[in-house]
């Protein structure tokens, strides 16, 4: 990248080279299979720099084509995504989980398990896959596995080898959803620099920030777009967005649901081919499919197959076809292996298979399949087995494990020992003997007899180097315990997003400004004069009141359209541990305020003119004081609504809400007259305040009569212009303003500071009510 990036405080990675073979931590010690089971080829795949093509403009989902035919990589050259600190390898294994929900019955209610007792390992440096058919619990399972659901769950999640601490785990993870949420009106660099200010460490410059995200849009190919809404990008480019964002601080674990999923068949490619990139800086990534083609199926290092929350196979991808022929299920030759494996996952052949595969799996037949498989293939002596040196006869194969250091440091009473014949090592059933000795050298030393019985031993684990724990796994752990930022930054990086969005929101922000102006000038003409004529006091309130009820729907639609939209992208970011919940909830409330200030004061400054309303500036501050604290209460209302329901629920609920809230507001029914034991109601209207206090400070404060038709005489008593059938709107109900308030039920002695202090305490009780919502929210995702 043209741009030099300063020396970080982080320690520079040593990213994969331009043709990396292993890294020496990854035991990269992957297979694929071509189709012929003798021919197993060692695939730490050759990376080539055809970032080029990404660079170029054809991007990741560009439409770059293979390079070879199995192991073409769409990958970054030797010296992209070089800011990424190298971290250390986070192994992940679970064991027993369980998780089950609960069914809404007529009266019972049941539970369904989703996931029966299942277990695993995903390790750093590999590519894992979670497949299997539509409902078989892969979301679910990459749900706990990420940390989003922690309820009804039982069983154990170990990371490195220690329980998972959920905190940390979050934070040294990110967890990109099937549906990318973003906000629409950021451009990609604005999105790109929001999430470096937020999960970059903040005491890295500005500069290196920028530097850092060019790079990374770079080797996303992103680029070109860099300037383009969010809302703009193609399926392709939102997702490799979305996986930009999330690698601006190089977490060590990405989850991804359904990554390739709406991508062509090209753009799928090189989407796992960045994902296999990434592997292969240490990273540990898994990832749900569905039937990936051939090409991108082999790319995958680690299966995890699943039908109905079990588990079918847990394994090298490049074993699963040959470990299924073990089990007399052969893949029909030029057959993709991920349609076989759906077809063996959807039941096709059988429920009884599923049984067999789910207790094979169980017992680690898989893991013990591919020791027993891949030393069976390097029988000569002396070879060489991916990391391991291993020296093998047909008895018996005795193995230097350099793998890992942990497992050269395993007993032999820790690590069974078996005997393979080699002859039968694929075909036909496994058979194991733990044997009571066999330490080689002190050496770990794995050796599999496949006999002709097809019993499976429980206890068997072949596969030791998970557990390996080295002290920088465990500062892996430790290192991870709050944010990359303060509060502060948090609050003002947010609070101008936030702003940025309102403003470029151009079919809300400025239809609610036209709306205001608008129905401003409407009203102003519709009530022209009426303020200050005694005889149109009636219809001067239902000015006062519509004014209230204009201002108060256009605070809460918004607010209930708009929120259910943004808290997809909320709910990712905060559970991806971007920022707090409550710099967010400051932020935004602190962003909104302006607009909320300032629509009520354009729309009751053109009315309180208009309509000829007393010109006195203490009740034209006090009038638009109301309007303004109508707004903002119908503003919290409409986050709490919109905070706890989906959108359509509270598109319906918002408006429905609205009705009880008029009617107990005192203009429809004196608040006089309201049956006693539904009194309390009009307490909890918030309209009722608004109304009361703009009553009050159009009438209140001693107002003397004015009734300006010359033709009514003000001292003529009201009962005595009624007798005398001067009609409605000519009648001067204005002796004294106070009369006029009595007759509306509303108190002319009443304090207007007191209407407005109540609303004040509405708002601050509903900001905190929806906090409280928004976190409740958060939790019941998990
Ligand atoms: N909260 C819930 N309440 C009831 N059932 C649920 C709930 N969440 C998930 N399920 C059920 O659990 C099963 C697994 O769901 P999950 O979303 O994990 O499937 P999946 O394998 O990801 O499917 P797909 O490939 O279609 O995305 C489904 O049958 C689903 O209906
Ligand atoms: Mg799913």
């Amino acid at each position: 990248m043209a741009s030099g990036i300063q020396e970080p405080a982080l320690p520079y990675v040593t990213t994969p080279q331009t043709t990396p073979t292993h890294h020496s931590n990854n035991n990269n010690d992957s297979v694929v299979y071509n189709g012929n089971r003798a021919s197993l080829i060692s695939a730490v795949p050759a990376v080539v720099a055809t970032i080029a093509k990404i660079a170029n403009g054809h991007g990741v989902g560009g439409g770059g084509g293979a390079v070879g035919e199995h192991t073409a990589l769409i990958v970054p050259s030797g010296n992209k995504l070089r800011h990424l600190p190298r971290r250390s390898p986070v192994n992940i294994e679970f064991s027993d989980v369980t998780y089950s929900v609960k069914e809404p019955g007529c009266r019972k209610r049941g539970f369904k398990t989703i996931l029966k007792g299942i277990s695993g390992k995903i390790r750093s440096g590999d590519l894992t896959a979670i497949m299997g058919p539509s409902g078989a619990g892969k979301s679910t399972l990459m749900n706990i596995l990420a940390g989003y659901k922690t309820r009804a769950l039982s069983g154990h999640i170990n990371i490195n080898g220690q329980e998972r601490d959920l905190r940390s785990f979050r934070k040294m993870s990110c967890y990109i959803m099937q549906d990318d949420q973003l906000l629409p009106h950021l451009t990609v660099m604005e999105a790109m620099m929001i999430s470096a200010q937020l999960k970059m460490d903040e005491d890295l410059s500005l500069d290196y920030k920028k530097s850092a995200v060019l790079d990374i849009l770079e080797t996303l190919g992103l680029m070109e777009c860099s300037g383009t809404y969010t809302e703009r990008l193609s399926g392709g480019q939102r997702k490799r967005l979305a996986i930009a964002q999330e690698l601006v601080n190089n977490p060590p674990v990405m989850f991804f649901d359904e990554p390739t999923s709406g991508l062509d068949s090209s753009s799928c490619f090189q989407c796992v081919s960045l994902l296999k990139y990434l592997t292969q800086g240490g990273r540990t990534i898994v990832c749900t499919i569905h039937q990936p083609s051939a090409k991108i199926f082999e790319m995958f290092d680690k299966l995890y197959m699943m039908t109905s929350g079990r588990c079918i196979y847990d394994g090298r991808t490049s074993l699963v076809v040959p470990f299924l022929g073990s089990y007399g299920l052969k893949c029909p030759p030029y057959h993709n292996p991920a349609d076989y494996l759906m077809e063996v996952s959807s039941g096709d052949y059988g429920e009884d298979t599923i049984d067999m595969l789910v207790v094979a799996i169980a017992s680690n037949a898989a893991a013990i399949f591919e020791e027993a498989y891949k030393q069976t293939c390097e029988q000569a002596p002396h070879t060489k087995t991916g990391n391991d040196q291993c020296t093998c006869n047909e008895k018996e194969c005795r193995c230097l494990a350099t793998r890992s250091p942990k497992v050269q440091n395993y007993t032999l009473d820790k690590v069974p020992i078996f005997v393979l014949p080699a002859d039968q090592a694929v075909d036909g059933s496994i058979s194991i003997t733990e044997l009571p000795n066999g330490n080689v050298n002190g050496d770990a030393c794995v050796v599999v007899e496949v006999g002709t019985s097809n019993g499976t031993n429980g206890h068997c684990r072949a596969d030791t180097s998970l557990l390996a724990q080295t002290d920088d796994d465990k500062s892996v752990v430790a290192e991870c315990h709050s944010f990359s930022t303060s509060c502060l930054t948090q609050f003002r990086v947010l609070f101008i997003r936030t702003f940025k969005s309102i403003m470029r929101d151009t079919t809300l922000t400025r239809l609610r400004l036209f709306s205001h102006l608008a129905i401003g000038v409407l009203i102003g003409l519709l009530y022209k004069g009426l303020g200050e004529d005694g005889t149109k006091a009636f219809f001067n309130a239902g000015c006062l009141f519509f004014s209230m009820l204009f201002i108060m729907f256009t605070a809460l639609m918004p607010t209930i359209l708009t929120f259910p939209m943004e808290m997809g992208v909320f709910v990712r970011e905060h559970l991806n541990y971007w920022y707090s919940l409550k710099a967010y909830y400051f932020a935004k409330t602190m962003a909104d305020l302006p607009f909320q200030i300032i629509f009520p004061l354009i729309y009751g400054s053109i009315v309180y003119w208009m309509t000829s309303q007393p010109p006195e500036f203490h009740r034209f501050a006090l009038f638009l004081a109301y309007s303004v604290m109508t707004a903002l209460v119908a503003q919290s209302l409409g986050l709490v609504v919109g905070a706890g329901l989906d959108l359509q629920s509270a598109v319906f609920l918002g408006p429905v809400t609205a009705i009880p809230i008029l009617l107990f507001s005192g203009f429809f029914v004196s608040l006089k007259i309201i049956p006693q034991y539904l009194q309390w109601l009009s307490y909890l209207s918030y309209v009722r305040y608004s109304f009361e206090g703009t009553m009050l400070a159009v009438y209140g404060f001693n107002r003397t009569a004015i009734c300006t038709d010359p033709a009514v005489d003000p001292s003529v008593d009201l009962v005595d212009q009624m007798m005398a059938d001067i009609p409605m709107g000519e009648r001067c109900f204005f002796h004294e303003a106070n009369e006029f308030l009595e007759q509306m039920g509303i108190d002319s002695a009443g304090l207007w500071w007191v209407d407005l202090l109540v609303l004040c305490f509405f708002f601050v009780v509903l900001r905190l009510i929806a906090y409280l919502v928004l976190r409740w929210k958060v939790r019941s995702y998990r």
